[in-house]
């Protein structure tokens, strides 16, 4: 900036301080860049950062430097040709279906039990606008081929470990009936992460997360990613060019500094998870649980094919003998530890109830068609000392029948 026009009171606060030059030195760790437009030192270079001609940034809803930097991690992570850092998990899965729909038939087939917003995503969103959309069981591979076969849709939408089920379908399968009909393959990953499984090695075209679990990890941000291939990464960024439901930089921080222990953290939750998964499954008072380790989970031989050994993923969802809505609010009214919160993937050990809370859009009977039980709760198991969450969750069971 020119020193000398700068005199008045009132111009030297809105322009002293900013836009110095950067010298020789590289921080260490990528700060957070609140600018959301660029200035250079002529019009030309402008020009040639608008046209991609040269490097550089010129509006914060193009891209922005710690965005950048989120999005190179997130696509070093998992393969990808890049990536794309969103407002929240929602937004990511709403761009990754547009740009996979942009060239290809209008018409989604999407595994019939997940996220419960995603549902209504495609719904009450996807639908109306124009796109046909179709749900069908991806663990039996043989209905889902003959669905995509008879359906021809332009893409198939998949969770890694379902919401709140925890079912593992063969997604390498499932890549490989979407090729065959030349779908593109969306898999919501939220609930694996890169540390158990990496959807673009397995054939998919995008890998969708809600950065805001276990990412970001500290239960203060709400954000999205998509990673996706060369073919795709173009259109997928005019896309959220021209829509713009990109991340702030503050939350782009935080997530990336989540990231940094993510493999530390997995493999304590994922540890943490085995062992209260196989306390609970003796309790008298649990009807049945749901985890990936169990040896009788539907999806055995696909969960030892497709997940490390040992990392079967942080959530464990179990049903209360005998319980309906009232002695499951008793339940977890008497947690002391254990928060009750709506979301997953923190630091913290965190239980949702399900039918009230991530599936509470679907109606009682499209839940029920689902195999969300009015008993079903749903726990996000954290870092701390799993005798502490075990002795929470015994104190608690036993408060829900005094
Ligand atoms: C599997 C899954 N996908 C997507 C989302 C949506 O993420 P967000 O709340 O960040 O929009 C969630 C949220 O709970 C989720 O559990």
């Amino acid at each position: 900036m020119e020193e000398e026009v700068i005199v008045k009171i009132q111009t030297k606060a809105v322009h002293c301080g900013d836009r110095r030059k950067t010298g020789a030195h590289v921080p260490a760790t990528t700060p957070i860049y609140t600018a959301s437009s660029y200035f250079y030192d002529s019009m030309e270079e402008l020009d040639r950062v608008f046209s991609q001609e040269s490097e550089g940034y010129c509006y914060a809803r193009y891209d922005n430097p710690t965005n950048s930097a989120l999005e190179a991690v997130a696509a070093a992570l998992e393969g990808g040709h890049g990536a794309l850092a969103c407002g929240s998990g929602m937004a990511a899965l709403h761009i990754s279906l547009l740009a996979a729909l942009a060239d290809r038939r209008r018409s989604i087939l999407a595994a019939n039990a997940i996220y419960g917003a995603t549902v209504s995503l495609l719904m009450n969103v996807m639908e109306p606008s124009g796109a046909a959309v179709r749900f069908a069981d991806p663990c039996d591979v043989d209905a889902f081929r003959q669905a995509a076969e008879e359906f021809k849709p332009g893409c198939i939408l998949l969770e890694t470990i379902s919401n709140p089920l925890l079912r593992v379908a063969p997604m390498d399968r499932i890549a490989e009936i979407a090729k065959g009909v030349g779908a593109a393959l969306i898999v919501d990953n939220t609930f694996a992460t890169p540390m158990l499984i990496r959807p673009l090695e397995l054939g998919a075209q995008f890998s969708v997360h809600s950065a805001t679990k276990y990412l970001a990890g500290h239960g203060d941000v709400l954000g999205g990613l998509v990673i996706t291939d060369a073919e795709n990464y173009e259109g997928l960024r005019a896309l959220s060019r021209s829509i713009g439901p990109v991340l702030g930089p503050f939350e782009s921080y935080l997530t990336m500094r989540g990231i940094k222990t993510l493999a530390l953290r997995m493999e304590r939750q994922c540890a943490n998870a085995c062992r209260v998964a196989s306390w609970l499954t003796s309790h008298p008072a649990v009807e049945r649980v749901y985890f990936p380790a169990d040896p009788a989970h539907p999806d055995a031989n696909e969960i030892r094919r497709l997940l490390p050994a040992g990392q079967y993923g942080a959530m464990v969802s179990f049903e209360l003998k005998g319980a309906g809505r009232e002695e499951v609010f008793r339940f977890m009214n008497a947690l002391r530890m254990i928060v009750r919160a709506t979301s997953l993937g923190d630091v913290h050990t965190m239980m949702l109830y399900p039918a009230m809370s991530s599936h509470r859009e679907l109606s009682p009977r499209h839940r029920e068609r689902m195999g969300i039980r009015d008993n079903l709760v749903r726990l996000s198991v954290g870092i701390e000392a799993v005798e502490d969450i075990i002795e929470d969750l015994d104190q608690a069971l036993s408060a829900r029948d005094q």
